[in-house]
């Protein structure tokens, strides 16, 4: 934990917002969800989520709804068994519906599309899942995926929750060592990748990292992937070393030839479901556990009520990687245990032009687009001409997540996307939480831009201070949930200990939920969350520890040691910026050391994770304890005067690091 507390912080810009949006009359009287929800869920909390649970098939219903003696381990829908995959697909065909549009796949290459009925998904997904089981996965065992964004990536998912072997899905822009971290945390008996993707109009290999990955686990478990599943997307070239027979197969050979029958098993509503890391405070990512009952009554609730969806005739798009809990909670398990018509999308905003989004929205007459303020600055940078091309008319709810989204932004999103007649839900949540928490309801609840609003029905939240005691409006502190909620995850995988000490010990007598965010409560008691109070970044709606940026830096041999902070970006929230300090035979390090570092970065985490600058520096700024004062760090990166230095071990250490800085040594 850092010593700043968002208490400190400045509440005036915030209060003096002061523009809202009421919900249009046409969206406000058929809303899924009305105002009486928040007092119905709140006076009883199972009877609610039992009757959220009821939009689910069970093989069996449960007994309770929610087991909490052994906080913080909790059990959801105790004794009620489903299977997920069945849920996701096989019911909608049931009742009738197999030739609705599940996914309209649209490739980054131009015409490059492919649309999915339910029915077709269920007969992929049953042959995915007879293939797996031939490969020798069984239920229990991890199956990791690493793939772009393809209709084999939903069936891969699918097809895993169908047989009960939870997926680790790994982010295609991940690098072979964090792929190869993740393999071995989870022991994942099978990895489905593809030869590649299309990335920025131009073929991408995927395949490499994953032979690559493979050399590299098991150094300490002795654990080994058993088989690579390789999906053929992009045709290139693997090379002479690109393929191993006795360990690589190809989807069309295994999975494509296999029965579309498979009879799927109901397990227990608290089975695996997948595990999904995400960065922690230190060096090593937290492998989240999301369970099998709970997590689907969570994601179908919130994304019938906060999107308001009407299954039958709304066209819904979340332009989320399903490399990140988004993806899972938003793209698959949520809209597909709906059963409702979607958008997938493989390539970047910008292939083969600027206006590839809106070109899509008009094309497929998206109603409903969820995507991330990051992407949002960017467009608003390019200028609102290029969206203006499209017939956008047939939207009606917008919707922003991953960080806070500011309200220039919300309202450019509204006016020039949403042509003023669209809501913006900005919805709060975390891979931990594995659904929305805090939002607006586009029919119910008016819209502050810059602000979440309040917890949904079902949901509580509190900003705390220090102490716990509930701040009066108007005042910050630190954002807790005080109930427990179904889609919550369960633990840190292979790690109880880390689970209850990250999340549960800091309001351990009242057995909150720490989210490790700073927030305020405005005049009104609306929520605005500010960001992270901990050593974790938010870049681009993605996110990093510092610790692990400073791990892969001092991996380097040319690195003594590093601190790194998230500084203010303009576009993608925050950036990473580095403070290194040189090993002495390394000398100045070379002409090109700060290129040499960012791609060693690059190299050991993803491209993500690049810092956008790096300062080598003679010193760090140390307490006497030893701790390095991020603070005064970050002052430097975001070019303020330089906080209290008085508890430094030596305060002449700001001003070594100041003056390089004003030389501008190493900014890009
Ligand atoms: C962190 C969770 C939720 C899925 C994508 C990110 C920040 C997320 C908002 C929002 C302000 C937000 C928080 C949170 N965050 N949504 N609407 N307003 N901040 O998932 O990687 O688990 O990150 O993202 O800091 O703790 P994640």
């Amino acid at each position: 934990m850092s010593a700043e507390s968002p208490e400190s912080g400045t509440l005036s810009n915030l209060l003096k917002e002061d523009r809202r949006f009421e919900p249009p009359a046409a969206i406000a009287e058929h809303a899924n969800l009305q105002a009486e929800a928040y007092d119905r869920a709140a006076s009883d909390r199972d009877a609610f989520w039992a009757e959220q649970a009821e939009r689910l098939d069970w093989s069996q219903r449960w007994d309770r709804v929610l087991d909490w003696d052994d906080a913080p381990f909790a059990k959801w829908f105790v004794g009620g068994r489903l299977n997920a995959s069945y849920n996701c697909v096989d019911r909608h065909v049931e009742a009738g519906r197999g030739d609705k549009v599940a996914i309209h796949w649209v490739g980054e290459p131009l015409d490059d599309t492919r649309d999915l009925t339910y029915a077709q998904l269920k007969d992929e997904v049953s042959k995915a899942a007879n293939a797996l089981i031939d490969l020798g996965v069984q239920t229990g065992d991890r199956v990791a995926i690493y793939l772009p964004m393809i209709p084999e990536a939903v069936i891969a998912m699918l097809a895993c929750a169908r047989i009960g072997a939870p997926h680790t899905v790994v982010f295609g822009g991940f690098s072979a060592d964090a792929l190869a971290s993740r393999l071995d945390d989870c022991q994942a008996k099978v990895v489905i990748t593809a030869d590649g993707g299309y990335r920025r109009g131009a073929p991408s290999a995927l395949k490499p990292a994953v032979d690559e990955a493979r050399t590299k686990t098991g150094r300490e478990s002795g654990h080994r992937v058993e088989k690579v599943l390789v999906v053929r997307r992009t045709g290139q070239d693997l090379g002479e070393d690109g393929w191993d027979d006795s360990v690589d197969v190809w989807w069309h050979d295994v999975v494509d030839t296999a029965s579309p029958e498979h009879t799927p098993e109901a397990f227990d509503a608290e089975h695996p479901l997948y595990v999904m890391y995400t960065s922690g405070t230190t060096g090593k990512p937290k492998g989240i556990l999301h369970t099998t009952g709970g997590y689907l009554v969570g994601t179908s609730y919130t994304h019938w009520a906060v999107f308001d969806l009407k299954a039958d005739t709304d066209v819904y798009w979340c332009s989320a990687d399903i490399g990140w809990v988004t993806g899972h909670s938003y793209l698959v398990y949520g809209p597909l245990a709906n059963g409702a018509t979607q958008v997938m999308y493989e390539g970047t905003p910008d292939a083969p032009e600027r206006g590839r989004w809106w070109q899509i929205i008009q094309d497929y007459k998206v109603t409903i687009f969820y995507t991330a303020p990051t992407a949002i600055r960017s467009f608003m940078k390019q200028g609102r001409e290029i969206p203006d091309r499209f017939d956008m008319s047939s939207l009606r709810i917008l919707g922003s997540v991953g960080e806070p989204i500011n309200p220039e932004a919300y309202v450019w999103y509204r006016h020039v996307i949403g042509g003023d007649r669209t809501p913006v839900v900005d919805t709060w949540w975390q891979t931990e939480t594995g659904m929305i928490m805090i939002s607006p309801l586009p029919g119910v609840t008016h819209g502050k831009p810059g602000s979440a609003m309040i917890p949904i029905p079902g949901v509580a939240a509190d900003v705390v201070t220090e102490e716990g005691a509930s701040v009066p409006n108007g005042s910050g502190g630190y954002l807790v949930l005080t109930e427990p909620w179904p889609s919550m995850l369960r633990t840190i995988w292979g790690d109880d200990q880390r689970y209850r000490d990250t999340y549960w010990s800091r309001y351990a007598d009242q057995g909150w939920y720490f989210a490790g965010d700073g927030a305020k409560k405005d005049s009104d008691g609306d929520l605005w969350v500010l960001g992270r109070v901990d050593d974790v970044m938010n870049v681009s709606g993605h996110r990093l520890s510092t610790t692990e940026i400073e791990s892969a830096l001092v991996s380097h041999p040319k690195v003594a040691e590093a601190a790194v902070v998230g500084a203010k970006d303009e576009d993608t929230g925050q950036a990473v910026c580095a403070f290194v300090i040189l090993r002495d035979e390394a000398g100045d390090g070379g002409a090109d050391i700060v290129e040499e570092l960012r791609n060693h970065v690059r190299k050991e985490i993803g491209a993500i994770a690049k810092p956008r600058q790096i300062m080598i520096v003679p010193e760090l700024p140390k307490t006497r304890s030893g701790k390095i004062m991020r603070r005064l760090l970050r002052d430097v990166a975001e070019h303020r005067e330089v906080g209290d230095v008085t508890t430094l071990a030596d305060s002449t250490v700001m001003d070594l690091i100041s003056a390089q800085e004003n030389a501008g040594s190493s900014d890009e």
